[in-house]
Order: structure tokens, then C-alpha cells, then sequence
């Protein structure tokens, strides 16, 4: 069954990236993705394709028998309505695959070309598709990297398509949710620096400290996490269009470190002239830097806490348990 389930999402995304090239709006989806800057290879290498406009194009498609059809609904391809007609879940939409580690097609994301409806549809979790597992462009990087000395994690599917455009092959998405701790963990597990770089309004500003508090845990000496704020309104792909790769490179080697972010987020509303200014701080700062595994960042962490406290290091450090023992 599950391995019949890959080879029907790999049929799925084969139909999606046939009808880019073959159904009557091709043109118009061919102009909108150009539009957006992407040549023929990058969407090639993303196998970005097109869900038709009709009602059942997909469904038809794919379906041979009864129990194909009920995998098709099982994969969340295809919908039945009250009525007990079946019909294609995404329509009119550009398609993203969404691949796993091992590259097997898990899940799709749609973006809408015009009108009315959701920006963005994603295929909802099915037996074979978990998004907090998952992160968009995770195998892309994989193999166009032997040794892969960093990733950025960015919010959208657009933004790591168009970073792969413009040459910074190796960014990948979390799907429309905070990143989770297992996604940051199998990042961790495959390069050293990780650098989040969401996008510059308050949800990607509320992303990167969520995803700050998800890292804790996992920071381990010699890894590296990093956070790069983009100029309200912006994300990786507008920016990367307007300034280039290198003027986004030269930002990456910019980003703050995850502790110089810690204390300018934790410290931003707070006057540290004030006793009650720095009891928040502590109270705020404490169970965060007790969760950290790694020695190596506890004590950067406590050093920076006692300079704005203006204390010493060991009175801080009593004042903070040590770690928990972890796996
Ligand atoms: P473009 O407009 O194509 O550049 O998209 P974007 O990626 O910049 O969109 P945005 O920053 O608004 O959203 C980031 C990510 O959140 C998207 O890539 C989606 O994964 C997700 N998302 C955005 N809009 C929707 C939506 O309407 N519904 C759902 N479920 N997810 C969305
Ligand atoms: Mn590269
Ligand atoms: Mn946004
Ligand atoms: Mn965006
Ligand atoms: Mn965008």
C-alpha cells in the first residue's frame, strides 16, 4: 500500500508537470512563472507543474478502478462531495511537490494564478505526509550538495525556488507552519549552520523567535544558528530579485548570531536601567538558557545575561539550573 501511495504522488506531479507544458493555458502559466523570474531549468529541477482548471482532469487521469480512486482521496487529491461526486482537489493552481528526505513526492503545495481563494493550498496530512516532518527543498539541497556547509530556512515555496534561481541553491521551507524542532533536528543532522530567515512583517518576526525557542534544545557545541531580518515587506524572493545574489549573500554573513538575537528580542521593551527592568530580563532569560544542551552556549549566554545585569557571571550562573541531562 505505502509504497503504491509514492508511486501515485510521483504520477500526480508527472500530470501536473505534463499539463505546464501541454494544457490550453500553458502559456498564460508559462508567463506567470517567468513573471516571477524562473527560468525552464530551475522548474524542471522543482518539477513545479499545473493543476487544469477542470473539475476532474487529475481524478480522470489517475483513477482506473474503485480503489484507485479511493487512494486518490486517501492522498487528498481528490475530494467527494456530499453528493458522492468526486473531484480534484487542486484546480487552476501552480504546483509545488513536496519531497522527503529520500525524494519520494509526499505532499503538494498550490499556488493560486489569479482571483478569488486561499493564496496558498497545502495537501492536508495524510498517512504518507506529515508537515511538521517535512521541509520543502530538503532533498533539492541534498543533491546538489556533497558536503553542505550551510541551509537557510525561509517561509515560502517561492522563496527557496527563486534563491535556487538566483544561485543560493540551499534553502529550504518549512510548510506554512512554525518551524518545528524536528525539522530544525533533521537540518541539524545534515550541516553545522542553520540561518532562519523569514519574512519582514510580524508573522515572520513571530516565526523566527518561535523557531529561536524550538532550537534550544537541539543547540549542541559546534552548531550554529543564526537569523537574518528582512526590510518590512520584503522576503527572500522579492529581495533576492531586486538585490542579487551577492547583496543577499553578503546579508547572510550578516545574520545575528541566535544569542545576540536572544537578548535584542528579550531586552527590546525593557529599560535595563531599572531594577524592575533587569528582574524581567532574568525572569524572562532564565528558563530559556536552562533548556540549552549545549556547555559552550549556556555560558556565552550567562556571561552576556551578567553583563546586562550588571552582576557577576557565578552569582548569575546560581541563579540557573543545569541543564537537565539529555539524550
Ligand atoms: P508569493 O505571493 O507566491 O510570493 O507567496 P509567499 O510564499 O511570499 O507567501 P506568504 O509570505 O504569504 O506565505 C508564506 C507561506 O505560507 C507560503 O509559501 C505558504 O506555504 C503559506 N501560505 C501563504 N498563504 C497561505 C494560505 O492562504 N493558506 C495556507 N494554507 N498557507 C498559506
Ligand atoms: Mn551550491
Ligand atoms: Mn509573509
Ligand atoms: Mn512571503
Ligand atoms: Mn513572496
Amino acid at each position: 500500500q505505502a509504497a503504491d501511495d509514492y508511486q501515485q504522488m510521483e504520477r500526480a506531479s508527472k500530470f501536473f508537470a505534463y499539463q505546464l507544458r501541454n494544457h490550453k493555458k500553458s502559456a498564460e502559466v508559462v508567463d506567470y512563472l517567468k513573471g516571477r523570474g524562473l527560468s525552464g531549468e530551475v522548474v524542471k529541477q522543482f518539477q513545479i507543474g499545473y493543476a487544469p482548471d477542470g473539475w476532474d482532469d487529475l481524478l480522470k487521469s489517475l483513477a482506473k478502478d474503485q480503489g484507485s480512486r479511493e487512494q486518490l482521496v486517501d492522498l487528498k487529491l481528490v475530494n467527494r462531495n456530499d453528493n458522492g461526486r468526486y473531484y480534484d482537489f487542486f484546480r487552476d493552481r501552480v504546483m509545488f511537490p513536496i519531497r522527503d528526505r529520500r525524494g519520494r513526492v509526499v505532499g503538494f503545495g498550490g499556488r493560486i494564478l489569479a482571483g478569488d481563494g486561499p493564496k496558498y493550498l497545502n495537501s492536508p496530512e495524510t498517512r504518507i505526509f506529515h508537515k511538521g516532518r517535512e521541509l520543502y527543498g530538503f532533498y533539492e539541497v541534498k543533491q546538489a550538495h556533497r558536503n553542505l556547509e550551510q541551509v537557510v530556512i525561509v517561509e515560502g515555496y517561492m522563496d527557496v525556488v527563486a534563491l535556487a534561481q538566483a544561485g543560493i541553491d540551499f534553502a529550504v521551507a518549512s510548510l506554512g507552519t512554525a518551524t518545528t524542532t524536528e525539522q530544525l533536528q533533521m537540518l541539524f543532522r545534515a550541516t553545522k549552520r542553520v540561518t532562519c530567515c523569514y519574512d519582514g512583517d510580524r508573522a515572520g518576526r513571530d516565526a523566527a523567535w518561535r523557531a529561536l525557542e524550538n532550537a534550544l534544545p537541539l543547540l549542541t557545541d559546534g552548531l550554529e544558528l543564526n537569523f537574518l531580518f528582512l526590510p518590512d515587506g520584503e522576503d527572500p524572493d522579492s529581495l533576492v530579485r531586486q538585490e542579487g545574489a551577492e547583496a543577499f549573500t553578503a546579508r547572510l554573513a550578516k545574520a545575528q548570531s541566535f544569542t545576540q538575537y536572544f537578548f535584542n528580542h528579550l531586552t527590546e521593551s525593557l529599560d535595563l536601567t531599572t531594577d524592575g527592568g533587569r528582574a524581567a530580563l532574568l525572569s524572562q532569560a532564565r528558563p530559556l538558557i536552562e533548556k540549552v544542551a549545549s556547555d559552550y552556549y549556556r555560558e556565552e549566554l550567562l556571561q552576556e545575561l551578567a553583563r546586562l545585569l550588571r552582576r557577576e557571571v557565578s552569582q548569575v550562573a546560581s541563579q540557573v539550573k543545569q541543564k537537565p541531562q539529555h539524550a
